[in-house]
């Protein structure tokens, strides 16, 4: 199904508007202009590269003096046995890894002095598959532009859907959830992700493995087209030795060292051996530190020959259009926007933030289990408080209004005191239950949030999604269930509990320390290497808030002091017991040695519990995290 035209123009019209706004994006980006017309060349270059790391307290050196140089319009392949530093090298490339020693060069400009491409400029996918499972092959592609390019109404945006589609194979298969595909449809999506904003730098870790041989001959083949339909350099990383040929170059890494560097067909001659699969047993044959001077002796002549054969294939066609006097284009009509596209550019704050936010409903509401576990824990929480409170609920609006107050009434009233003492104490055992409750589902909220979806998110980070906006998203979108939770708890037990305290009081303190939970969770999920992990520590995290508020049973004064800070549940448990109305907060009072604080101060601590929890957040979220 090709979507096409969606509303009114021809053909022609559109493809005016195209080329205009192809013009001005690539007068932006001063690769074209009105009086002059150019080659867009894009040159990779390494000048002695190392990325090095310290293990026992000694240099280790990853990627070890890389030196190379990569034409424009080129596709080449870095392949070695596995654990030898091609994902490594080319994470160095895409600047996820920082080089520890040399330079990186594009066009002549050095990355770490003048600066890193821009996000839309490289596209990488990394070894393993990630998009979203719930969302279809369209849906995710469409996230992908909506994140990453800046298109001028709906038209656009659908052609660039389209396009994309199209040219990774994917449109037959545009409307299957991604859970469905196979391994290889699933590695054309990650391509197709990549290539919504026609990176210049495209690189591929692994696209390739695990798949038969007739797809990965069919990936192999679309990456080299990718490389020809563009100025764009493709690099794939790959440990097999199949499809050689189709590569302008191939590099051979060796323990971090560069042990070749040239044509596929000069592979066989250079390591002496019949076929390519003969290379791996050979490099194990020579140190590798000998496998690399003997390349550095011979490397300008088998670059000599790269080099020239890649000036041999047809020079790239120029990207600016022919102009008028006035430095207006003039049409070409065979000129295709989509041949000569330059990078996009990334979408605003806003664009990207509202992107993030619907999509995260979208996948909410398409996740089954999540639905059913949210709906079951907000109708069941507060059923469960009042389970547990099935005997006392009539009584609580009864408390005995004869309040003694001389030793010989106080003998009279003996009944009613205890009476009053043993309602007074299950308003505050109802409340503490609510309370944690609440700190439950603030934990169910935040614990999985991110680092569910972590490596989708580095990836998207990558591309120019900002982690203040991926922030944010994820506070609008988890503040209508803390929202939900807080109002439902509080109204339903407050109507039917008749808890001797204003609805507005409870409603705060339950909404204030499920927020707490939320935000503080979210941080964890932030931090965390995995899902599972920040579950778990989210879990304790509630564990832990029942004992230490010591509102069930007094804690030793001085743990008291020292934990009770840190204990969201005790600072609502507290705002919530101080709004109580005066009588029951002095049979309260009278029942626990749990200290009382007036309710403002407890809404502030709990304040700075929610603020301290997206500060985690914030930091967790802008650190890098590609491996846990
Ligand atoms: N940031 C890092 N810190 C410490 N060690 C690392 C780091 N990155 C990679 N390594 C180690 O460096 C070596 C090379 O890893 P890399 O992932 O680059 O190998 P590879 O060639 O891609 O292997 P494979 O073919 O199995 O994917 C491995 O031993 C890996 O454990
Ligand atoms: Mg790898």
């Amino acid at each position: 199904m090709f979507r096409g035209l969606s509303t009114g123009g021809t053909p022609g019209t559109r493809r005016r508007l195209e080329f205009r706004h192809w013009f001005d994006r690539a007068k932006n980006r001063g690769i074209a202009s009105g009086d002059e017309t150019g080659y867009f060349r894009a040159v990779l270059e390494l000048k002695e590269t190392f990325f090095t790391i310290q293990k026992d307290d000694e240099d280790v050196h990853l990627i070890d003096s890389a030196t190379l140089t990569v034409p424009s319009r080129h596709f080449m392949a870095i392949v070695g046995p596995s654990g030898c530093g091609k994902s490594t090298l080319l994470k160095l490339i895409a600047g996820i890894n920082v080089e520890s020693e040399g330079h990186i060069f594009w066009e002549g400009r050095d990355l770490s002095e003048e600066g890193d491409l821009e996000p839309s400029e490289i596209g990488y996918v990394p070894q393993f598959s990630i998009a979203y499972e719930n969302l279809t092959v369209e849906e995710n592609v469409e996230s992908s532009v909506r994140l990453r390019c800046k298109t001028h109404g709906r038209d656009e945006f659908y052609d660039l859907v389209d396009r994309v589609l199209e040219s990774t194979g994917l449109d037959p298969i545009r409307s299957r959830p991604v859970r469905v595909l196979s391994g290889g449809q699933k590695r054309r999506l990650s391509l197709a992700l990549e290539l919504v904003t026609d990176p210049v730098l495209l690189l591929c870790d692994e696209v390739t493995s695990g798949l038969d041989p007739k797809s990965e001959q069919e990936i192999v083949k679309l990456m080299y087209e990718l490389s020809r339909k563009q100025n764009r350099i493709v690099i794939n990383v790959t440990h097999s030795l199949a499809n050689l040929e189709l590569y302008d170059s191939v590099l051979v890494l060796h323990e971090g060292k560069i042990v070749y560097h040239g044509q596929p067909r000069a592979l066989d001659h250079y390591f002496g051996v019949d076929e390519a699969e003969d290379v791996y047993p050979r490099l194990a044959k020579r140190k590798s530190d000998d496998w690399q001077k003997s390349w550095n002796k011979h490397r300008s002549n088998y670059y000599d020959a790269m080099l020239s054969a890649a000036k041999a294939t047809p020079e790239p066609k120029p990207i600016a259009p022919a102009t008028d006097d006035d430095g207006n284009p003039i049409e070409d009509p065979d000129f295709d926007p989509a041949e000569f596209s330059t990078s996009a550019e990334t979408p605003g704050m806003f664009s990207q933030f509202f992107a993030l936010f619907f999509r995260r409903w979208k996948i909410f509401i398409r996740d089954g289990g999540q639905l059913i576990l949210q709906m079951a824990i907000l109708i069941g929480f507060p059923i469960l408080v009042i389970l547990f409170d099935l005997d006392g609920v009539d009584a609580l609006d009864r408390l005995s209004e004869t309040i003694p107050t001389t030793v010989e009434q106080y003998e009279n009233e003996k009944d009613a005191v205890t009476n009053n003492v043993k309602l007074a104490g299950l308003v505050s055992g109802l409340i503490m239950f609510q309370v944690i409750l609440l700190t439950l589902m603030g934990s169910n909220n935040g614990a999985r949030e991110i680092a569910g979806e972590r490596p989708i998110f580095e990836k998207e980070k990558l591309g120019g999604v900002r982690p203040l906006v991926y922030l944010a998203s994820k506070v609008a979108f988890l503040a209508v269930f803390v929202l939900v939770q807080s109002v439902w708890m509080a109204g339903f037990v407050w109507v039917i509990c008749k808890i001797p305290v204003s609805f507005v009081a409870m409603f705060t303190f339950l909404f204030l320390v499920n927020a707490a939970m939320t935000s503080i969770c979210l941080g964890i999920s932030s931090q965390a290497r995995t899902a599972d992990q920040a579950s778990l520590l989210s879990i304790y995290l509630v564990g832990f808030q029942l004992p230490l508020s010591g509102a069930v049973l007094a804690l030793p004064t001085l743990i008291g002091w020292l934990t009770r800070p840190f204990i969201s549940a005790y600072w609502s448990w507290a705002g919530v017991v101080d709004s109580l109305n005066s009588d029951y907060l002095r049979y309260v009072k009278d029942g626990t040695e749990t200290p009382f604080v007036a309710s403002w101060i407890c809404a502030a601590v709990l304040v700075a519990h929610i603020l301290f929890g997206l500060f985690i957040a914030y930091v967790g979220v802008k650190k890098p995290r590609w491996h846990g």
